[in-house]
């Protein structure tokens, strides 16, 4: 039987505290405990709330937005991955496209902190994509790997391999209501597949590749039939309990019926 394919809600800057718990309670009311490790990613000041709220739920594991390198210093705002290690987080997103694109983050940095947040015991979501551009210009592969490549190669990364999650989330696809075909999503999810095979540092197979990028319930079960998809990463649609409590059942059918 496949692994069961993982479902993650990545709340942007949405949710405070106080709407975080309201969530989770209507979340976890509808939604039972599942074969799918379920993951939500809130903003930073709400992640105590959520680990509070998911105590008793084994299956659901809470992760934050972003890290700084650094474990602490005169960095203002920031936030380490020790720092949210000790908050009860248990993953972190690194390079989404909105840090790459909005706040000039660089495939340096991505390496940086996909090492700090693995050094502090923390799983990490790598996430690549490429932008409409480069897809039109035929160079979506070409970007993924040149995301890829310098995180995989890091020697942190590839002892911790079994903690390494990878997310294909194409940007033209994110916010738009534009989904990837199961075509273009299964073809991309292989090719890193492959370059995760081919660089192999585990005995436990290649790390799984989740997408993301408009994911709703009505489109869900049809991604997740795609070969190559081992799971959801889901910006929009997780904001509503109900609509995420769906995408995590069709994730736990997805995994019993394959
Ligand atoms: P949407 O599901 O809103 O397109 O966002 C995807 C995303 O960016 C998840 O990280």
């Amino acid at each position: 039987m496949r692994k069961s394919p993982i479902p993650a809600g990545n709340w942007k800057m949405h949710k405070s505290p106080s709407e975080t718990e309201a969530f989770l309670s209507r979340f976890l009311e509808s939604y039972g405990e599942g074969d799918a490790p379920v993951l939500f990613f809130p903003p930073a000041v709400s992640v105590p709330a959520a680990v509070r709220a998911t105590r008793d739920r084994k299956d659901v594991g809470i992760g934050v937005q972003n890290i700084h390198w650094e474990r602490e210093g005169a960095f203002t705002g920031e936030l380490s991955a020790a720092m949210a290690r000790d908050a009860g987080a248990t993953h972190c997103l690194v390079g989404h496209s909105e840090r790459r694109a909005l706040f000039g983050e660089t495939v340096e940095e991505t390496v940086k902190k996909a090492v700090a947040a693995l050094d502090a015991d923390l799983q990490v979501i790598l996430c690549v994509g490429e932008s409409l551009d480069e897809r039109d210009a035929g160079r979506a592969e070409a970007v993924v790997r040149e995301q890829l490549d310098p995180v995989l190669g890091a020697d942190a990364v590839r002892s911790a391999w079994h903690r390494l999650i990878i997310a294909y989330e194409p940007v033209w696809a994110i916010g738009t209501g534009r989904t990837a075909s199961p075509d273009d999503a299964g073809r991309m999810h292989r090719a890193i597949r492959a370059r995760l095979e081919e660089v192999g540092a585990g005995d436990d197979g290649p790390p799984p590749v989740l997408y993301g990028g408009s994911v709703k319930p009505g489109n869900v079960a049809e991604l997740l039939a795609v070969d190559g998809v081992d799971g959801v990463l889901v910006g929009g649609a997780s904001l509503d309990p109900h609509d995420f409590a769906a995408i995590c059942t069709a994730a736990s059918e997805a995994a019993s019926t394959s």
